[in-house]
């Protein structure tokens, strides 16, 4: 079968948002997701985008004439669902060593793992990082998903919360609104 890596489009938010929930309950966390398409619409593809995401697509089965041909399962999957796989990911500063690229989400749908995709879309974001002038690309792994954190160290990532003991905070929407100016009388 033959896949391809494209930079996410505005009709691509219904499939980001589906393997968005599809990573949140392999993560047990589904119910976390509060994000609509129309806010992931907003957000990535305005005037200021946010985020941003490459997709992996199937393609079909290449015949030796070069021409593509599909068979009917694959078919299907073409017509329905031919995205399979996503990285997002944007670009952060750190002022010690400059520009990262920050890896927010990255799955590939179960059906389609072990076929080298991740490595690609991985590849792509590193080529990337590097044409950027990026001095690293940096991720959150939850504790528990342990295939995860192998695949990356096998690739050489280091483990900064147990090497050098960065700890994960975050103030929350109430704790934002405390702390911000009070509205005017
Ligand atoms: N499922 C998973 N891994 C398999 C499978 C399989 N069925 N079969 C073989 N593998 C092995 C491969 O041999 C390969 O080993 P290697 O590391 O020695 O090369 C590795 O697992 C998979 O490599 P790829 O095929 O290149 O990657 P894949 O397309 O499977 O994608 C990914 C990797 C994205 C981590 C995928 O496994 C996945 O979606 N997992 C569940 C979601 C997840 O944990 N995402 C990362 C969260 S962290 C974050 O988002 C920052």
């Amino acid at each position: 079968m033959d896949f391809i890596l494209r930079k996410a489009e505005p009709r691509d938010v219904s499939d980001i948002l589906r393997l968005v929930k599809d990573l949140a309950k392999y993560e047990d966390m589904e119910k976390q997701v509060m994000l609509t398409e129309k806010e992931l619409l907003e957000d990535g593809f305005g005037d200021t985008p946010f985020y941003h995401c490459i997709i992996a697509e199937i393609q079909g089965e290449r015949r030796t004439d070069g021409t593509n041909h599909h068979t009917a399962t694959e078919l299907m999957q073409v017509k329905g669902q031919p995205v399979v796989g996503f990285a997002m990911y944007y670009f952060t500063y750190d002022p010690w060593v400059g520009k990262q690229l920050y890896l927010e989400e990255f799955y590939v749908m179960e059906q389609y793992r072990g076929l080298g995709l991740g490595s690609r879309l991985l590849r792509h974001l590193s080529d990337l990082a590097i044409t950027m002038r990026c001095s690293g690309m940096m991720f959150v792994v939850a504790e528990n998903n342990e295939p995860s954190i192998q695949f990356y160290k096998r690739r050489g990532a280091e483990d900064l919360s147990q090497e050098e003991g960065w700890r994960l905070f975050r103030f929350d929407k109430d704790s934002l609104v405390k702390m911000a100016a009070p509205a005017e009388e």
